[in-house]
């Protein structure tokens, strides 16, 4: 479904690499966490999957389309029907009710046929709905940011240290709910220092030295 093939990614004019050659195949249904050290490239991977950011050099397809030849505009486009992210800092706008927060993505791709009523049933987060992000407990913020995710119905979940700011119950409930959607079709890919956490996915990865290493 989704194919990276010898991807370079340097920051400082390919001084130094932070990917190295790295290629990744991903198919459609995988349930896949990749641990890593802090500053091994995560979240650059991250971007660079979610079409946020650009490889310096190299190849991916995503249902054999070539990302790597598509304007900025096209891959906005792509991104907003294929793919959903869970940032680590959530990212929600604190003065914005959950409801508002939640529906934001459907308002840039002018999607009337998203699954508001769909998603946040499956997360149990209706009774969120009037409340303003500010008032929200971590785990309840965690879970709307998975809703805003999936507004979309996306077909690629990515999520960028989604455990971070949560205590280990919370942490359980969200790889509950990733598991939920993994079940229901959606191929989840998370970036994680948490090795109890990540150990719980049937694919894992560590990047290291820029590239991938596959151990289960
Ligand atoms: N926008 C950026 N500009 C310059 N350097 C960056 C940028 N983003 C990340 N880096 C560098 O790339 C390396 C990997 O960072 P990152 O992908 O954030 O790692 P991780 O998420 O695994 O902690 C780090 O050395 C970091 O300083
Ligand atoms: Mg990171």
């Amino acid at each position: 479904m989704y194919r990276l093939s010898n991807i370079y990614k340097s920051y400082d004019d390919e001084q130094t690499f932070v990917l190295n050659n790295l290629s990744l195949d991903i198919n459609k249904g995988d349930f896949i966490a990749i641990t890593g050290k802090s500053g091994s490239g995560k979240s650059t991977l991250i971007n660079i999957l979610s079409t946020i950011d650009r490889p310096t050099r190299g190849y991916y397809t995503y249902d054999n389309i070539n990302l790597d030849k598509m304007s900025d505009n096209q891959l906005a486009i792509f991104r907003n029907s294929h793919i959903g992210v869970i940032f680590q800092e959530y990212n929600l706008i604190p003065e914005y009710t959950v409801n508002e927060n939640i529906l934001l993505p459907t308002v840039f791709s002018k999607n009337k046929n998203h699954n508001l009523e769909e998603i946040t049933k499956l997360l149990g987060i209706r009774f969120l709905l009037n409340k303003k992000a500010k008032f929200l407990s971590g785990g309840e913020q965690q879970r709307v940011a998975i809703a805003r995710a999936m507004i979309n119905k996306p077909d690629l979940l990515l999520a960028d240290e989604p455990t971070g700011n949560l205590d280990a119950e919370n942490a359980e409930q969200l790889f509950k709910m990733l598991k939920k959607l993994n079940e229901n079709g959606v191929t989840v890919i998370t970036v994680t220092h948490n090795l109890s956490f990540a150990e719980k996915f049937e694919i894992i990865y560590t990047l290291k030295n820029g590239q991938l290493h596959k151990w289960k």
